[in-house]
């Protein structure tokens, strides 16, 4: 349990968030499947991250994480061996609390001429997988449910023969369409994922680094579609990880909730499937400005953040939804907490996705922002705040979800009274420091 206390004073200075999740678990994965080696700077030292480091090294691949200096700066270096370089692993893969991990090595799994079965912690175990195991069914991979309920263990059978297919996801998800893609580097003939907007694309433009041939194609209606044409081996690479705006977040929030703050995020992705938060942030009236934009791996900017009062429209409504949610879905339970304290009503749609995250994103950012007094309701895709009432401490129930307990630190800066977290070190899962770092801003 941590207790909070309201903002005593405006939020002055510069912060660095940790690398980017997403890309770390890539950069691992990728690198595994690539010949030679790949290292990897700015990695993202986190529980997650470090599931897929265990995973891959159970299946062979060296991995030397010794955060050793290069040139003064930590280093990881995997010593890929190739698209049919790993071997069998000796006991189930381990995925902890990462969903990332799970699906997409999926996907490179049932390319593989062995077995292998895979699970995770209780909330893995829960999340759903028919939404990978029935395209790569389709592509004549022997992947099932081990309890038959659509959920972690997964049960791999290798050995199977792999075609390319085109499928149509119904949901724009990032995991779907790369476990979909990695298994197609293996299969006979092309696969495309066609997804009803484009889902964050790290896979597409990291391969593309590794040396495969894919791209997104993107059609005037907002859809989109990964294409990728087998048979190019992977190299290694040099990829330096930036931030992640995912973390970057909760620091963007901190600071247009408490009155004259002005934050300069370092170094964070600015990657255009991820900047949606940004994008809706200032439709809302936020000052925030990228600064010193450079593309190094990826593009990358600083985040100069001031305080702002924020507005809904003439109407006093202020929506977020359609295109915009895929490239902001992790960051909605923030947005709800900055929605709360803004005096107009916000509502979330098209987000039913939220369900299926750690925890139930829709109920669990309702009920806690409920127990701080706000007029808040749950709707079937998303949630209607009504902002402005005083906002006073509770005991939030993380639900072992990190970016609960990240997001409800950030709303005890606006609340009366203590806010106490409770399962605070499920941070661990993406943003190891995270309290020592909210706390150099707030003290
Ligand atoms: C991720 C994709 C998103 C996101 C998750 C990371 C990824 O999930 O919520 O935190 O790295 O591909 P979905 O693909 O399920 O939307």
């Amino acid at each position: 349990m941590i207790a909070l206390e309201k903002a005593m004073h405006p939020l002055r200075g510069d912060v660095f968030v940790p690398g980017d999740k997403s890309i770390s678990h890539r950069s691992i994965m990728f690198g595994a499947l690539a010949k030679g080696t790949t290292e990897i700077t700015g990695f993202l030292n986190s529980a997650d991250c470090l599931s897929t480091i265990d995973c891959f090294r159970k299946l062979g691949i060296h991995i030397d994480h010794a955060m050793r200096p290069t040139n003064g700066v930590p280093t990881i270096t995997v010593h890929g061996k190739g698209l049919g370089g790993l071997k069998a692993p000796s006991e189930t893969l381990y995925t902890g609390n990462s969903g990332t991990t799970t699906r997409l090595m999926s996907g490179i799994l049932v390319a593989q001429p062995f077995d292998s079965n895979i699970t995770g912690d209780m909330s893995i175990e829960k999340r759903p997988m028919n939404r990978i195991i029935n395209p790569l069914s389709q592509m004549g991979a022997d992947i099932s449910s081990l309890m038959d309920n659509g959920c972690a263990p997964l049960v791999i059978k290798g050995g199977k023969r792999l075609r390319g297919i085109t499928y149509r996801n119904p949901i724009a998800s990032a995991q779907v369409k790369s476990a979909i893609v990695l298994a197609g580097l293996y299969a006979d003939g092309d696969t495309v994922v066609y997804e009803p907007a484009l889902s964050r694309n790290h896979t597409e433009t990291m391969l593309t680094m590794f040396g495969a041939d894919i791209h997104n194609e993107l059609a005037r209606d907002g859809s989109a579609a990964a294409i990728l044409h087998p048979g190019m081996p992977l190299h290694g690479i040099k990829i330096n990880v930036p931030g992640d705006i995912s973390s970057a977040a909760y620091f963007m929030a901190a600071a247009l909730m408490v009155p004259e703050s002005e934050l300069l995020i370092r170094n964070v992705g600015i990657n255009q499937t991820r900047t949606g938060i940004i994008t809706v942030l200032k439709q809302m009236g936020a000052d925030i400005t990228l600064l010193n934009e450079t593309n190094d791996s990826e593009p990358r900017a600083d985040i100069l953040v001031k305080y702002s009062e924020l507005n809904g429209n003439e109407n006093g409504i202020f929506e977020i939804g359609g295109k915009d949610i895929p490239t902001m879905i992790d960051e909605l339970p923030v947005v709800a907490i900055v929605a709360a304290t803004g005096n107009f009503d916000t509502i979330i749609k098209d987000a039913a996705e939220l369900k299926a995250k750690e925890s139930d994103r829709i109920a669990t950012v309702v009920d806690n922002l409920k127990a701080m007094g706000c007029d808040i309701e749950a709707t079937d895709d998303g949630m209607i705040i009504h902002g402005g009432k005083p906002l006073h401490g509770a005991d939030i129930h993380s639900h072992n979800d990190h970016r609960l307990a990240m997001t409800f630190a950030v709303a005890s800066l606006a609340a009366t009274g203590t806010t106490r977290i409770l399962d605070e070190g499920c941070v661990g899962i993406s943003y190891p420091s995270f309290f020592k770092d909210f706390q150099a801003i707030v003290n």
